[in-house]
């Protein structure tokens, strides 16, 4: 079983460096939640739901250095605490609603002392951590019974455990799970320029599990659709409007309307906590823009552009709902309309 996210024992957090991957399968543990924010935004740890577990770690780490025995004290330090962790990464909305939870957690008991606060913080980091697990593989199930014996489907970035707490993931899950019922399939991997997750994360987890998988260029996927290679179309998601309009890794939006033009199912397979219903649609979902860097060279390795060229790097982009054939949660499948079938599965 791969595992993303750790707690230990004393409480420090332990990464899987998914930088280092594939080649390397190297484990870094924290002590300083600072030190767990910086490993957010330097994608040590990235995915939507693997984020929001591991700020969750990060805050219990955080009010293990908290020094006071003023409950006042305690909530202002706390804050910081969250706030800065908050500030790693805008899109994935998983992580403000880790965030969340803890600030509730807090603010929302009468606790009788700062150490029976501080216990509760770190008992539900490894809730939120266990849950997460749970979730995933509710929702691999629910996935695999769209999956066809025979299938090949197409994923774009990393969807797995690795961006998950482990073991299942998201959209990998779905094929996981549809392989465990003992579906013969096939995975078609978009290596996911500028980052490659695809590439080093996804091709990794598939070979891993015994899956089959192909790596292609992101240049590719319309090519081989026309060609008809491609069955099914799985991806995740980083924040769900209340629409159904979903933010994912850049260039899914280009495969859901070439998925759109081949008549390919195109799913979504993301926790309830990726639906954030405060946003009604995906215009409001701010977009985060990565260092030009990533873009400038490859794999920060070799340059692979002209000085003076000017350069963009959005990190994720929106898919309209109209583009989305079906949203896969651990509560069940939601179909058009979705501000329907969503509003429902939130209530069920
Ligand atoms: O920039 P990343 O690697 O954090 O982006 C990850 C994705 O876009 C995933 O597809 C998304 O978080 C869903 S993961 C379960």
């Amino acid at each position: 079983m791969i595992k993303t996210v750790e707690f230990a024992e004393n409480g420090n957090v332990l990464l899987i460096d998914q930088r280092k991957l594939p080649t390397k399968e190297i484990v870094n543990e924290y002590s300083d939640y600072k030190e767990v924010a910086k490993a957010i935004v330097e994608m040590v740890v990235r995915g939507a739901p693997a984020i929001g577990v591991t700020a969750a770690g990060g805050i219990a780490l955080g009010v293990r250095a908290i020094e006071t025995a003023d409950i006042d004290v305690f909530k202002r330090e706390y804050e910081l605490i969250l706030e800065l962790l908050g500030a790693t990464r805008p899109t994935a909305v998983n992580l403000f609603w880790a965030i969340e939870r803890m600030r509730k957690l807090v603010n929302g008991n009468r606790f009788a002392s700062v150490d029976d606060i501080k216990q509760a913080v770190y008992a539900e980091a490894r809730k939120i951590l266990a849950e997460d697990i749970v979730i995933n593989e509710k929702m691999g199930f629910n996935g695999a019974e769209l999956i066809k014996d025979g299938d090949t489907i197409l994923t774009h970035c990393n969807a797995g455990a690795l961006a998950t707490a482990g073991h299942y993931g998201t959209a990998l899950g779905v094929i996981k799970a549809a392989h465990i019922s003992g579906k013969n399939i096939k995975v078609f991997a978009d290596e996911t320029r500028p980052r490659l997750q695809g590439a080093n994360l996804t091709a990794w987890e598939m070979v891993k599990e015994g899956i089959d998988v192909t790596l292609i260029t992101d240049s590719m996927a319309g090519y081989f659709m026309k060609m008809g290679k491609i069955d099914r179309i799985v991806v995740g998601s980083d924040r769900i409007a209340g629409n159904g309009d979903v933010a994912n890794k850049i260039g899914t939006y280009s495969v859901a309307v070439l998925a759109k033009r081949h008549n390919i199912p195109f799913y979504v397979a993301a926790p309830m906590s990726t639906i954030d219903f405060d946003m009604p649609n995906g215009d409001g979902i701010p977009i985060e823009e990565r260092n030009k860097d990533e873009v400038l060279y490859v794999m920060g390795g070799k340059r692979v552009t002209p000085e003076g060229v000017n350069i963009m790097n959005p990190a994720f982009d929106i898919t309209p709902n109209d583009l989305v054939e079906a949203i896969i949660t651990e509560k069940g499948v939601a179909r058009k309309p979705f501000t329907e079938s969503l509003g429902k599965l939130r209530n069920s």
